[in-house]
């Protein structure tokens, strides 16, 4: 089966404005599918859509919705209810911020967990129906190393990334044989805007332009996420990520955090 006809005819892609899920976007519309482009930003979503229909025979859709508000999966399910959706990718997710759970408003926490964990649940909840209906689908959840164990700094991201990765894992294990992938990638540090944006600030970088220094490239991640849709629940993405996967299997749980803690530390900066 074609990817089209597997996954089409339309997909919805939460946060496709730019890096990891600009570019998930764009294959998938390389593939023959038409695509909803959801972000914040509508002048960089429309941005995205004008090179997308420049290069492929798609349609495409763009949707400004901060998804940290509440109500917003209603609002989404009413914008996309005339179309077949297929496809959905979850991929607004990370943190821009980077600092103590109490140096920040509870807002904020109560702002992550709802864009990462309550909105991706509705969505799927909303989208999946319709797709075992069919006998076909498919759904990419973003996770992140932070969800592997709990470290410094990232107490809400991490916790909600491994939400994240375990409702990818429970929902392929109800859905797969009823002909729906579902894909939780877990991703170490890429170079997308958003972390260059987070890098520069706390003045890891000297330039937002700068490739923060041990990230994977874009194109190598969603490569590997197009590869293995069909390898789920999980895929840990890249060699060092499976490597370090490897390397937690042979330490306790409390081992890990005090890596974590390390790690966090490192990746403060001289900002921190
Ligand atoms: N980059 C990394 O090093 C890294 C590492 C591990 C995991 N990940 C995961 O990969 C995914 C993508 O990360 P990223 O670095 O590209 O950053 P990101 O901040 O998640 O941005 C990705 C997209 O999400 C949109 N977005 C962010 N917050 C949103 C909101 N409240 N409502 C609607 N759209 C929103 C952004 O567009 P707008 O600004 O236009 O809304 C952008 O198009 C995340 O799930 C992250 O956890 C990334």
């Amino acid at each position: 089966m074609t990817f089209a006809a597997k996954y089409g005819p339309w997909a919805l892609v939460a946060g496709a404005s730019d890096g990891l899920g600009a570019a998930f976007a764009t294959g998938i519309a390389a593939r023959g599918v038409n695509v909803v482009l959801l972000s914040r930003r509508q002048s960089v979503l429309d941005h995205v859509a004008a090179e997308i229909k420049s290069q492929h025979a798609v349609e495409t859709r763009t949707l400004a919705i901060d998804l940290a508000e509440p109500g917003v999966a209603s609002a989404i399910a009413m914008a996309t209810g005339d179309l077949e959706i297929g496809f959905l990718v979850y991929c607004a997710g990370a943190d821009p911020n980077f600092k103590p759970f109490l140096a920040n408003p509870i807002e904020a926490a109560e702002a992550m967990v709802q864009r990462n964990c309550m909105v991706p649940m509705q969505l799927c909840h909303h989208f999946a129906a319709p797709m075992v209906e069919r006998g076909r689908g498919g759904i990419v959840i973003f996770g992140s190393g932070a969800g592997l164990a709990g470290g410094p700094n990232m107490v809400a991201y991490g916790a909600s990334k491994a939400f994240d990765m375990v409702f990818a894992e429970a929902l392929w294990a109800e859905l797969h044989d009823k002909g729906v992938d579902v894909l939780g990638l877990i991703l170490g540090k890429t170079n997308t805007p958003a972390l260059r944006q987070l890098e520069y600030s706390r003045g890891q970088i000297s330039s937002p332009d700068d490739v923060p220094p041990g990230t994977a490239a874009v194109d190598d991640v969603i490569g590997e996420a197009f590869e293995n849709l069909a390898n789920g629940p999980t895929w840990m993405v890249g060699e060092d990520m499976r490597a370090a996967v490897q390397m937690m299997g042979s330490l306790t749980r409390n081992q890990i955090v005090e890596l974590m803690k390390h790690a966090s530390a490192a990746a403060m900066g001289p900002a921190g």
